[in-house]
């Protein structure tokens, strides 16, 4: 049996409280006075069916959306819409928007205004070449003028919160302190930084530092973000960082416990672990809730086989069920090798860290063309 991961925080290890973040502006967290978990925002990945089985296992403090893409002639797409109106969870939801044509991003910002968002976040980070190419997401941090003139003008639009997620650079750090800068010139209200700029992709690595850097700059609280695989992980980087929370993206489709048992390593407490029994649960309502009708039963089996690419790294550490699962071809293959590989030995416990060398795939060097699962590495 695979020794459970323990995580138990000392006082004395324990991350400074974060700045309240109410009396800066920001929604509550589940617990006052803890470092804030949100769920990063995940093409393809954080729609509603998403949200409603991540608030099943224990909702973060904050959802973000996938981006709407937004241009001249853009409207808002209805199921990205459906995950803010629709989602019940409870929890708020921030809605991201990609895009660099100015009166259209403001268009779009004050349209999503009237929803029930949290907050309208701007992506500059994404770093799918047909993406940036376009000066958009991760392309906007080539451009700084470009940067000041859209956060000025999204400022003068969004009557309420008005975010930012960005990467540290496009392919180096330099324009990182004029983009803080900017940050508090226009009165960001939250800032998500991944500590990597967009030449290094999702390679090992994330500058926790400069996101430190960004804590000690700008007015307004930060969220930490980049290969936060864990609870431990979590609390390290808060105290690394002086974040006032965490964005956890891949290992949160890994790990849908991940923001439950990262507020109970913030608050000192044992962390409860998770059966490879309940992982098999997971992957049921996983399947059950991104169903579609339209989409045909090979087409979701395909599509349930990518978010287990992240699931199968706490499986088992040779890689054996990672290996099967990617051979599966019917839903009775797939789900044969998932009864096999989790419920022969049921109450064994998950890893709550990824296995050392299983990754999912495809391998960060991977040429990408989008910001999905097709092509995104864990
Ligand atoms: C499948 C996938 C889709 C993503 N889509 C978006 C997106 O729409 N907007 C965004 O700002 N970042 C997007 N990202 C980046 C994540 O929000 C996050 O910054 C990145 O995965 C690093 O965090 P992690 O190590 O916790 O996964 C995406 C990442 C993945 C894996």
């Amino acid at each position: 049996m695979h020794p459970v991961e323990s995580y138990v925080t000392t006082p004395s290890a324990r991350p400074p409280a974060p700045a309240d973040v109410v009396a800066r502006g920001l929604p509550p967290g589940h617990i006052p006075g803890q470092g804030l978990t949100a769920l990063a925002p995940m093409q393809d990945v954080t729609h509603l069916p998403f949200m409603r089985v991540m608030a099943h296992y224990g909702a973060p403090d904050y959802f973000f959306t996938e981006y709407f893409r937004v241009h001249e002639v853009s409207c808002l797409e209805p199921h990205i819409l459906r995950s803010i109106t629709d989602h019940g969870t409870g929890r708020p939801v921030f809605a991201q928007l990609i895009g660099e044509h100015i009166p259209s991003m403001v268009r779009t910002a004050k349209a999503l205004s009237a929803y029930p968002v949290a907050g309208i976040d701007l992506n500059m980070g994404c770093p799918a070449p047909k993406i940036y190419k376009k000066n958009v997401g991760g392309g906007l941090l080539r451009d700084p003028d470009k940067v000041d003139a859209l956060l000025g003008a999204l400022r003068d639009a969004v009557p309420g919160r008005f975010t930012v997620k960005m990467r540290v650079g496009f392919d180096n750090t330099e324009p990182f302190e004029r983009i803080l800068a900017l940050v508090n010139k226009h009165g960001i209200d939250l800032l998500t930084v991944h500590g990597r700029t967009v030449a290094e992709m999702y390679r090992p690595g994330v500058r926790y530092d400069l996101i430190a850097q960004a804590v000690r700059t700008v007015r307004c609280p930060v969220l930490a973000n980049g290969d936060i695989h864990s609870p431990a992980k979590a609390v390290e980087v808060l105290a690394l960082t002086g974040a006032a929370g965490v964005m956890i993206g891949r290992h949160a489709i890994r790990n849908p416990w991940i923001f439950r048992q990262t507020r109970e390593a913030l608050a000192g407490r044992p962390i409860t672990p998770v059966t490879l029994a309940e992982t098999r649960a997971y992957i049921d309502r996983l399947y059950g809730e991104t169903e579609s009708p339209t989409a045909s039963r090979t087409a979701h089996v395909h599509k349930l086989k990518k978010y287990l690419n992240f699931v199968g790294q706490s499986v088992d550490p040779t890689g054996a069920f990672l290996y099967e699962m990617r051979r599966a071809m019917t839903h009775a293959e797939l789900f044969a090798i998932c009864d096999r590989h989790l419920l022969a030995d049921p109450d064994r416990h998950a890893s709550i860290e990824p296995y050392p060398g299983i990754f999912a795939r495809p391998n960060a060097e991977a040429p990408m063309d989008g910001c999905s699962l097709e092509t995104i590495p864990g």
